[in-house]
């Protein structure tokens, strides 16, 4: 079988995805360890017998609605390649929301040239953590997660990309964390446990323990939204990323804590996305 007659195969992907030919074509990458710009450049090369059923095995995954992202071990983050598995979230695009409103809170304010002390909690596989210290060397950043494999994950990324001045730790939200921070950023768990997308596509595979919140999916940001203002320096920022659809009631849960300047953003698609508030008292 040639390349370009393995890229057809990607007709069995329609059902489950909306990118079935650029799904086919990472998968035949992945066997065969090249770039996709060589299955452009050499259509008529032919595929071992090894490769070819390599090949079928991850498209046999992908068509029971795996996501690419597992099967493949990594997931473009940012400008980062972030190490992937299923003891925690899949980074998504909306996330870099939340990366660039942090970056964008400290520039030509007073602090700008000194290092913020920063904190990541539900860091997953590090991502938002990772992404923050890839633009900001000299920032002290620490994450947190519950799941003791997530923690480990984001280890490995740290290490991989050669980001020192990244710790990880494992425990629940700020427990772990000591002394002040003049930034807290985090993406909870914030889906209602019984919303009918968690049933639906990508996220049947990711963990419960990375996606679902009580109380409508606010429990998680409420917590910590009432546990921050004990580790946040005076003007310091707590931000989250949330539900398309829970921007007034965080915002409310911030205004109700005494937290000032609460604003939300939105994300690519214009949808809230993202809600932050400044600790004054
Ligand atoms: C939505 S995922 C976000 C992962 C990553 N920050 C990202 O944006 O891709 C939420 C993360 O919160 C973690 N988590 C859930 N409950 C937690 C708790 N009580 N304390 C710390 N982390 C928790 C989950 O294990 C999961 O990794």
């Amino acid at each position: 079988m040639q390349i370009a007659e393995a890229i057809l195969y990607s007709k069995q992907l329609e059902e489950v995805s909306d990118s079935s030919r650029l799904d086919a074509e990472l998968l035949l990458c992945h066997v065969l360890g090249k770039p996709t710009s060589y299955l452009m450049t050499w259509p008529e090369k032919q595929l071992l017998m090894s490769e070819q059923q390599q090949f079928f095995a991850l498209m046999a995954r992908r068509s029971k609605g795996e996501p690419i992202a597992y099967i493949l071990g990594t997931q473009a983050f940012w400008t980062l390649d972030i190490e992937v598995s299923t003891d925690t979230l899949i980074p998504r695009a909306d996330t870099e929301v939340l990366v660039e409103t942090a970056l964008s809170l400290f520039v030509n304010t007073p602090f700008s040239n000194r290092s913020l002390r920063v904190a990541d909690l539900g860091t997953g596989t590090g991502a938002i953590a990772l992404a923050l210290a890839s633009e900001r060397p000299a920032w002290e950043i620490w994450g947190c997660d519950r799941i003791d494999a997530a923690v480990t994950l984001a280890q490995r990324n740290q290490k991989r990309l050669g980001l020192a001045q990244v710790s990880f730790v494992q425990g629940s939200w700020l427990e772990p964390l000591s002394g002040l921070f003049d930034m807290i950023v985090s993406n909870p768990p914030y889906i209602d446990p019984m919303d009918e997308h968690l049933d639906q596509g990508d996220v049947r595979f990711e963990p419960r323990s990375a996606l679902v919140a009580d109380d409508e999916g606010l429990s998680d940001i409420r917590h910590i939204i009432s546990a921050a203002a004990e580790y946040l320096m005076v003007n310091g920022w707590l931000l989250f990323e949330h539900g398309y659809q829970q921007g007034a009631a965080v915002r409310q849960l911030f205004s109700e804590q005494g937290y000032e300047q609460v604003s939300t953003c939105q994300d690519y698609a214009g949808n809230d996305r993202v809600t932050l508030g400044c600790w004054i008292k």
